[in-house]
């Protein structure tokens, strides 16, 4: 099954017989939804369905042409980092929410717990740079189908492998580490404790460039990422999508891969802006490095 027929109403790892490969470039766009309300209202209608399709879901909103008139209720930014405006709670189902990063503010390298991960950029530029999964973690969805990916392909190729399968390039390699579940992947080949990690960098495995109205897709199946805002002038604005919604994720440290386990919250929600406590140490995705 393409990563494009996979139920997106599912956890990425209960989508059983998923294979990932190449998602159509640039998206075709089907329909023109005209404003935010409508975009809203329409990922409602398509997430009633007891199936939705992550291509269809990308077509939605690469037909929404951003205009900040619809938006500018929820842009709220702050002056150090990034932050999380909640525009819709899709039911339980989905969130919707638009973040807004002042100059040079950048997510740190995280997963995205098991869920799906649905991205446009609304207003300036945002950089996404994609990881590998640190040698010694296996995301949920890897565990569940006992499979390894491979990296021997090429990016458009990049597919995940059964055990018994193998690449005919012979530059594959696979993730490493146990992917049998017996301890979860946390501990590395070389038998040392749990968070006990080599110095080791993360490995980047692509970078994109988004601009005004693109959109992008990514799941714990395709690697992990971060996003930065290029500009050391200019703010930038966009609207993600994540199914099932979630509170907490995975962050990684970028030179060792030892992954942190944070909350997700919000800066404002429908746009009113959330009173905060400030906490002595601040646990999130935003990238403190
Ligand atoms: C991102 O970098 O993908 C945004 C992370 C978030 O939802 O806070």
């Amino acid at each position: 099954m393409d990563i494009e027929n996979v139920n997106c109403k599912l956890k990425v790892s209960q989508c059983a017989d998923m294979e990932i490969s190449y998602i159509e470039r640039p998206i075709k766009v089907t329909q023109e939804i005209t404003g935010l309300e409508k975009l809203v209202e329409e990922l409602h209608r398509v997430f009633s369905d007891n199936h939705v399709n992550v291509q269809d879901v990308q077509k939605l909103m690469a037909g929404y042409k951003s205009d900040p008139k619809d938006w500018r209720k929820y842009a709220k930014f702050d002056r150090f980092r990034y932050t999380r405006n909640l525009v819709d709670c899709g039911n339980g189902l989905f969130n919707i929410m638009i973040l807004c990063w002042g100059p040079a503010h950048a997510s740190a390298i995280h997963d995205h717990a098991d869920s799906h991960c649905f991205m446009k950029v609304l207003s300036g530029r945002l950089h996404e740079i994609r990881y590998d999964w640190p040698e010694k973690i296996q995301p949920e969805v890897m565990k569940k189908l006992n499979k390894s990916r491979r990296r021997c392909c090429s990016e458009s190729e990049d597919k995940i492998l059964n055990d018994s399968q193998h690449c005919e390039n012979d530059s594959c390699h696979n993730y490493g580490g146990k992917i049998d579940g017996q301890d979860g992947g946390q501990n590395g080949a070389n038998g040392k404790e749990n968070g006990d990690y080599d110095p080791q960098n993360m490995e980047e495995i692509g970078r994109t460039q988004l601009e005004v109205n693109d959109v992008c897709y990514i799941n714990d199946a395709l690697g992990l990422h971060r996003m930065e805002n290029p500009s050391h002038v200019d703010g930038c604005v966009s609207l993600h999508l994540y199914c099932p919604p979630f509170d907490s994720c995975r962050v990684f440290d970028a030179r060792t891969g030892k992954p942190t386990e944070v909350k997700v919250t919000f800066w404002s929600m429908y746009g009113k802006k959330i009173n905060r406590v400030i906490e002595a140490t601040r646990n999130d995705i935003a990238d403190s490095q």
